[in-house]
């Protein structure tokens, strides 16, 4: 190429990250305001085009949370979710009006299937909705998605009359989503070459690609369809979403920019939050992310065999595709001890990416020198997690203050507990099979209620013998399933918090329809 020949422009992909719709929608990854707010606006800042921040109608939690996202970002697009029903795309217009750029996605099912054991419709009565409800929409607001559920099941002819439909009425994007990860990559991208050719008005609007990763395809299928003409990708954190989850975010970003050779796209997403999003959104949501994850788990960049050892320390790139500086991994660093300054505590948390304000500061400051005085050395990872916890459960009305546990072989276990409720102490003793059930027996003590115990899991978020634990504990009260995590240098210490947390976000989701569900005895 000569000097004045231009590298040939590529064609943009809109990032479209659903992990607060479709990745909470999975059983037990529900988040609070807050954790929500966080997310959105790490999204946001990372250059996410678009940001589904929940589904308005579903419940007044989500319309809240829809509507404040909508206030808070500044550059993304911020879209709601809509049945193809009047109510629901009317709520969504009302979350969605205070955003910059805002979106209503509203879908119907096309699949033979859905048509008949779902909706009981025929498929012009389907054509009939999507007419009468994408047009209500766009009378709304000028960017409107309209989504074919279960595209890849239905019959090509009438997807082709959906989508003509959709584009007619106003719709700006036609997403044709792999609703139950049945497809493979060549069909996808077929189903979305022909669709693009036999739509009259398909240069109308942008095709978006959904796919769910059932067979775990998600990522491939998404790529096919890009290559079919797609182009916008919706995905989510960490993969996150129903059942086996949605095509993760990163591993869509960094193939992208990895392979540009192979996918001559642009996309706009900072690759260096990529580490940063995983780490809040599987703090938020409770779902870990498995060690051997592409680009963002533990073991993503470790290189543990011989071979590999030696030839990482010739040339990284004999055995790295990827460094990990690109996706915001950081050097493990040794930061500070028990003498280390409250100065040196803020600057450090500025460079993990923390802005705190002064209470929360000063909060967080306390429990770290309490930290470094029970752990030799205190290392990034430590920070991360003290802080996130001080953050998930500063608004939290109850707290653990202080426990004291009898354990061993002699039995039976015992728990003495000292917890704030509402701003009154309340001491109580439990017993129970073993140590952390008699701290939940002690927590149930103070605050009785019928939460049941879905998932309790530990970690070490370092290594040794001191690390912290990081412990993850779901609840589920009335079909309403929460998350809570805590970390401590002490497990029972991590798990009574990680019970508090849950149990909080369970009341707050219960308060609506039953204030003062859980009070203290
Ligand atoms: O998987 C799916 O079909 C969806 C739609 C609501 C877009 O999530
Ligand atoms: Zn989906």
């Amino acid at each position: 190429m000569t000097d004045n020949q231009q590298t040939p422009a590529k064609d943009p992909i809109r990032i479209f990250d659903t992990t607060l719709r479709d990745g909470e929608q999975s059983p037990g990854a529900s988040m609070t305001l807050e954790e929500k707010l966080q997310i959105a606006d790490i999204l946001d800042s990372m250059g996410v085009d678009i940001i589904e921040a929940g589904f308005p109608i579903a419940s007044n939690g989500d319309f809240e949370a829809v509507s404040e996202i909508s206030k808070q970002s500044k550059n993304s697009v911020i879209a709601g979710l809509a049945r193809a029903i009047h109510a629901d795309i009317d709520r969504c217009g009302e979350a969605v009006k205070h955003a910059e750029q805002g979106r209503i996605h509203t879908f119907v099912s096309t699949s033979p299937i859905h048509l008949k054991f779902q909706m009981n419709k025929t498929e012009e009565q389907v054509l009939d909705i999507i007419t009468d409800t994408v047009a209500r929409a766009r009378n709304l607001i000028d960017d409107v998605e309209w989504s074919a559920m279960d595209a890849t099941r239905t019959p090509l002819d009438y997807l082709c009359r959906c989508v003509e439909a959709a584009i007619k009425c106003g719709a700006t994007t036609i997403n044709l989503p792999d609703t139950v990860g049945y497809t493979t990559p060549d069909e996808y991208r077929q189903m979305f070459a022909d669709v693009i050719a036999r739509v009259p008005n398909s240069d109308k609007a942008i095709f978006s690609v959904h796919c769910h990763d059932d067979l775990g395809l998600a990522v491939a299928n998404s790529l096919a369809g890009v290559a079919g003409g797609a182009r916008q990708v919706e995905c989510t954190i960490n993969g996150l979403g129903e059942r086996a989850g949605n095509a993760a975010l990163e591993e869509i970003v960094m193939a992208i920019r990895t392979r540009s050779d192979a996918l001559p796209y642009d996309c706009k997403v900072d690759p260096k939050f990529l580490t940063r999003a995983s780490k809040l959104v599987a703090g938020a949501s409770g779902f870990t992310v498995q060690y051997n994850k592409a680009i963002v788990g533990k073991n993503a960049f470790a290189h543990e065999s011989g071979i590999h050892q030696d030839g990482m320390l010739k040339n990284a790139e004999t055995y790295e595709i990827m460094r990990p500086e690109d996706v915001g991994v950081k050097a493990t660093s040794l930061v500070m001890g028990k003498h280390s300054g409250r100065h040196a505590f803020k600057d450090k948390l500025k460079e993990l990416g923390f802005e705190l304000g002064d209470n929360a500061l000063q909060d967080a400051f306390r429990r770290f020198k309490d930290l470094a005085d029970r752990k030799k050395h205190v290392y990034d990872e430590d920070i991360e997690a003290l802080v996130e916890n001080e953050i998930a459960t500063a608004s939290e009305s109850t707290k653990v203050l202080s426990l004291t546990v009898i354990a061993g072989t002699g039995g039976p276990q015992k728990a003495i507990l000292t917890m704030d409720v509402n701003g009154t102490h309340h001491t109580r003793e439990a017993t129970g099979d073993g140590p952390v059930d008699a701290t939940f027996n002690a927590i149930k003590a103070i605050v009785p209620h019928d939460a049941t115990l879905q998932l309790y899991q530990v970690h070490a978020v370092t290594e040794g013998t001191d690390a912290q634990a990081e412990v993850s504990v779901r609840l589920e009260a009335n079909g309403r399933i929460a998350t809570g995590k805590g970390a401590d240098t002490d497990t029972l210490v991590a798990s009574a918090r990680a019970y508090v947390s849950a149990m909080n976000k369970l009341a707050v989701r219960q308060s609506a329809d039953n204030p003062g569900a859980l009070k203290a005895s």
